[in-house]
Parts: C-alpha cells; sequence; structure tokens
C-alpha cells in the first residue's frame, strides 16, 4: 500500500492513546532510572557506527509503544518506501525524492529505473566526472589561464548549495590534504565576496557557481561580481588582455559549475564540459552528496568524498530495513512528535561537542526548518497539529556559557541532541592531561545535569540556606538524547547528515507535510525584485510601497553618501 493522501494523525487511535498518556504524564526520570536497570540498554541503539542513547528522553515504555503505533498507522514505513521507490511524493513540484540514490553504491540491486531514467547509471557517471576533475586539480593537471596550480576553490552558493559543502568542509578539515583550500561565498552582501577574495590570487583560484536553479539573484550576482575579480585581478597584472577571447579563455581555466540547468550554466559563459550536471529529484538542502559537493572532492579528495556517500547509504540502509521499534531516526524523529505536539516544546537543540562540527546546526536549520516549516498538508489541506520546531544550537562547550542557563532552569521545555566522539582529530594534552577526555566530560557532565538535575535537599545539605536553595536548585527531566561516534570520519558525518534527513523525513509524514518544497522562501524573492529599483531612485517602485517599507526606502536614500 502507498499512502497518496495525507493522514490526520489527531484521528489515529494512537493520537488519543498519546493524549490519554499525556494526561497523567509525569516526567521523572530519576525514578524511572531507578525503577528500571535495564532502560539504558533497552534505549541505547547502534545505527552504523553511532551509538546512540535514547535513554534520557522524557518517555515511558507505553509512550515509546504509542508513538511507533502512530508511525504505524500514518504509515511512515510506506512513504519511506515510496521515497526510495521514487514515487512522485514532491507532489506540490511533481517530483519524485531521490537523495538517497546518490549515496547507492554502483551495483546497486534492484536497479533503479525512475520515470525512464536509469539512475544509478546517470548518478555514477557523474559522480565518476567530478572525481575525474577533482583529480585533476589535485594534482596539478589543470591549470589557471596563466598556468599555475589551482590554490584555492571558491563555492558560490546559497541555501542548500552553500550550507552542506562549508559544513562538511569545516567537518572534515583534517582529510584536506592537497593544498588546497576550499572557500564559500553565499551572501549577497558585498562583503561576503570582497572579504573572501581578498588575499586569493585570480591566477590560482578556482571558482565554482553552484546554483540547482541557476536562477538564484545571490548566487548569480555573486558570479558575475567574482568573474569581474578575475578579469580585473588578471588584467590589472598583465597576465591576459583585456580582448574578449582573453576573457572567455580565463573563465573556462577559473569557473566551473554544479547545476541542474546546464543550458543557464552555458549562457553564463561557462564551457558545459567544466560543469556538473545534478536532477530535479535532488532538493537543495538534500544536494550535499551531489555534484554540489566538487568543492569538497577537490578540497578532501574524491574517495574522502565517497566515504562520505557510504556513510549515508549505511543509514539509508538501516532505515529501509530495520522495524520501526529499533529504526532510530524514525524513533528520533516520533520523539520529536512527543515533544512538539503532546509537551508544547517548541525548539530543540542540537549541540556538537566536536568544534569541526561547529556549522552543523546552521546546516539543520535549512534541512529541519525548510523542510517542515509548513501550516498545509500535502494535498493542500491545512495541518492539523503544530509542526516544524525552531532548531538551533552551537557547539559545546561553547554554549555552556551562552545559553545553556535557560535549557538548565528556564520555564521552556528544550529537547536537546548532544553529539560526541571518542578519538579526536588532534590529541593535545595539557600538562599530561587528554583534554579531549576534559571536554567530553563536559559533555558527560551537561547530559547528566540535565536529565537527573539537583534536589533542594542536595543543595542544602552542601550547607546553602534560604532564597538560595532554589536558585541552585535544577528541577532535572530536560530531555537529551546522547550521539556517540568512535570518532568524526567521512563515513560517521554521511551517517549524522543521513540521519537529521531522515529524522525530519519522519516528523513530516507524521504531519502530512510535504518536507520537499519550499514555496515560503518565494514571496521575499519577489518582492526583493520589485523593492531594487525603489533603491536606485525609481519613483513609481517607491510610490508603490506601504509606508513603513517607504520609509525606510526614504531612510536609506538619505543615508547613503556615495
Ligand atoms: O532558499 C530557497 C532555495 O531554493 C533553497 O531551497 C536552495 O537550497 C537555495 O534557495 C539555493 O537555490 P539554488 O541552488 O537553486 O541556487
Amino acid at each position: 500500500m502507498r499512502v497518496s493522501t495525507p493522514i490526520d494523525p489527531t484521528t489515529t487511535p494512537a493520537w488519543s492513546e498519546l493524549g490519554t498518556l499525556r494526561e497523567s504524564f509525569s516526567p521523572d526520570l530519576r525514578g524511572w532510572f531507578a525503577a528500571d536497570p535495564a532502560r539504558v540498554e533497552r534505549m541505547s541503539l547502534a545505527l552504523a557506527d553511532l551509538h546512540v542513547d535514547l535513554s534520557k528522553n522524557l518517555v515511558t515504555g507505553e509512550v515509546l509503544a504509542a508513538l511507533v503505533r502512530l508511525a504505524e498507522q500514518v504509515g511512515v514505513a510506506d512513504r519511506f518506501a515510496a521515497m526510495l521507490a521514487g514515487e512522485h511524493i514532491n507532489t506540490t513540484e511533481d517530483r519524485a525524492v531521490l537523495h538517497t540514490a546518490l549515496r547507492r553504491p554502483a551495483g546497486a540491486r534492484p536497479e533503479l529505473v525512475v520515470d525512464g531514467q536509469d539512475v544509478d547509471h546517470d548518478v555514477h557517471e557523474v559522480l565518476d566526472r567530478l572525481g575525474a576533475f577533482a583529480d585533476r586539480v589535485r594534482s596539478g593537471d589543470w591549470l589557471g589561464v596563466t598556468g599555475k596550480r589551482v590554490t584555492d576553490v571558491v563555492n558560490i552558493g546559497i541555501g542548500g548549495s552553500d550550507l552542506g559543502p562549508v559544513m562538511v568542509s569545516e567537518a572534515l578539515k583534517p582529510y584536506a590534504d592537497a593544498g588546497i583550500r576550499a572557500h564559500f561565498v553565499s551572501n549577497i552582501d558585498p562583503t561576503d565576496l570582497a572579504q573572501t577574495t581578498a588575499g586569493l590570487d585570480p591566477e590560482t583560484t578556482l571558482f565554482i557557481v553552484a546554483s540547482k536553479t541557476f536562477t538564484t539573484l545571490e548566487t548569480l550576482t555573486n558570479a558575475r561580481l567574482a568573474r569581474d575579480w578575475l578579469w580585473d585581478g588578471l588584467e590589472g597584472a598583465g597576465a591576459i588582455g583585456g580582448d574578449e577571447a582573453s576573457r572567455t579563455d580565463a573563465v573556462a581555466h577559473h569557473f566551473v559549475a554544479v547545476s541542474t540547468a546546464l543550458d543557464k550554466v552555458a549562457a553564463f559563459g561557462i564551457d558545459p564540459r567544466n560543469a556538473f550536471g545534478f536532477w530535479d529529484w535532488v532538493g537543495g538542502r538534500y544536494s550535499v552528496d551531489s555534484a554540489i559537493g566538487l568543492s569538497l572532492a577537490i578540497e578532501l579528495g574524491p574517495d574522502v568524498f565517497r566515504d562520505l556517500l557510504a556513510g549515508f547509504h549505511a543509514v539509508d540502509e538501516h532505515v529501509r530495513s530495520t522495524p520501526l521499534e529499533r529504526n532510530v531516526p524514525v524513533l528520533m524523529g516520533l520523539l520529536n512528535v512527543w515533544y512538539t505536539n503532546f509537551l508544547g516544546a517548541q525548539s530543540h537543540a542540537v549541540l556538537p561537542y566536536a568544534q569541526q562540527l561547529h556549522r552543523f546546526p546552521a546546516y539543520l536549520q535549512q534541512l529541519t526548518m525548510e523542510s517542515n516549516g509548513k501550516s498545509v498538508r500535502w494535498d493542500g489541506t491545512p495541518v492539523a497539529t503544530d509542526t516544524g520546531e525552531v532548531f538551533w544550537g552551537e557547539p559545546g562547550t561553547n554554549g555552556q556559557h551562552a545559553f545553556y542557563q535557560l535549557i538548565h532552569q528556564g520555564t521552556r521545555l528544550i529537547p536537546a541532541d548532544f553529539i560526541a566522539v571518542a578519538n579526536p582529530a588532534y590529541p593535545l594534552s595539557d600538562d599530561g592531561r587528554d583534554v579531549h577526555g576534559l571536554f567530553l566530560a563536559n559533555f558527560l557532565a551537561q547530559t547528566k545535569a540535565l536529565a537527573f538535575g539537583k534536589t533542594a535537599e542536595e543543595v542544602e545539605a552542601e550547607g546553602t540556606t534560604g532564597a538560595l536553595v532554589a536558585a541552585r536548585t535544577f528541577p532535572g527531566n530536560r530531555p537529551t538524547t546522547s550521539i556517540f561516534a568512535p570518532a568524526l570520519t567521512p563515513s560517521v558525518l554521511g551517517q549524522l547528515i543521513a540521519l537529521y534527513e531522515h529524522i525530519t523525513f519522519t516528523q513530516g509524514v507524521v504531519w502530512g507535510i510535504n518536507s520537499f518544497d519550499q514555496w515560503g522562501v518565494e514571496l521575499g524573492k519577489q518582492l526583493a525584485l520589485q523593492i531594487a529599483p525603489a533603491l536606485e531612485g525609481d519613483a513609481d517602485a517607491l510610490a508603490a510601497q506601504d509606508a513603513s517599507t517607504r520609509a525606510l526606502l526614504e531612510y536609506y536614500r538619505a543615508q547613503r553618501t556615495d
């Protein structure tokens, strides 16, 4: 059976069960741990190389069982199967959703042919071309227009064409072995391009213009600015002439592109032989494992990129073949539904205890919120419940000295995922003490404090009296999931990303949401184009604005000094 119309989750027997359980629900992690010595073992699951401890979540066995029944009753497994098979589950764009095909190993069976396309063949053809190109750049076979090796690669993209590559590049820096630095320009604020190119040498810089649609205002504007920077730099140094042919040649040596719209790439002036394609069934925020990862293949090497993909695939296999009650992404998605719809949580913190993952929360913001920040279901009817929580976070221990106060003692429930690795990339010691161990002591301390708190009696037993007792009391029962891995390898990173992709999908299915469109970003884009002429002084465009926007435009015009 395929689920073609969304099932209203609130009409399912499991939802009623959960509602009843909620009425008498009294979180008591201390009590639950004391009464059930097997809780940790039962609620600790393996997901490829990840060890996932769910035991510090605010659920009893009864709640968890009812959540799994909810997943059954809304058809989560069928929906996963429909996605993996290439059904057009992205209904508003009438597209398949096949990011999972990007990481299927060569020769995977059964073959995946979707809408007449031999998906496996096409994916691997691009992957091979991408690897060969990356090798050419890394080995010095690909040279700039003046015959110099590439030392710096600048990815120009935004949203899914930026956040994934930046995040992975930061996370896997220890694997960057070819002496090539990767940079990322996304914002149309000219500061971004100006500061990134400052100090770079046009003769040794390669730009990758990464845009699924190749229509995105920010990316195309930045690409043109970069092209001007290249031409100005080369011509200023006398490295090339200012004629058309020299300029075209310079672009051919210093610009490549990644897009689904190869005709538009050619129109920009980039040689189609230097373009890498992907397909409309890859959503922008699900595209880091497509050719959008070209900057990574160059900086880190094609083998590292393939290991990353293998990590994704391991989690896809887990999702595909594991029963719901042991299926880690499904369970984590269901826990988020429990917190959002039954316990009133409005946000979810992701707290990596790995500095290399410092952009992971930012990456997840697009993945989760652009996917599930919606109030209509995939058939256009209104959702029946709250949807998409706000995802946010910073790496530990930095966050401890910033916002953890609110998580520990504030009035809001903020479920948090802690992510840590046992082996550091840089095993430094301080006066004989392993610094990574000290770091991980903080991860363990925080999850412990959040779960079990500190009672007034315990505070008093330390000699505290009066009003200070309440201030120093920690209520506990603050839910966390601990995700632990041996090390932050490329595969482990792929596993982490795929984990969150599938958590997001699970929540979307429960809520009846199409997690793969993003119409909510369109209005702002349209209005920006309408407002832009007013900034340049167009009186009609100014007059067409509302009073507040008009006043802000007038302020802007008065303040500009150039
Ligand atoms: O923000 C909207 C969006 O369409 C994202 O979904 C996408 O990742 C981003 O813009 C960039 O789009 P493109 O890759 O087409 O330039």
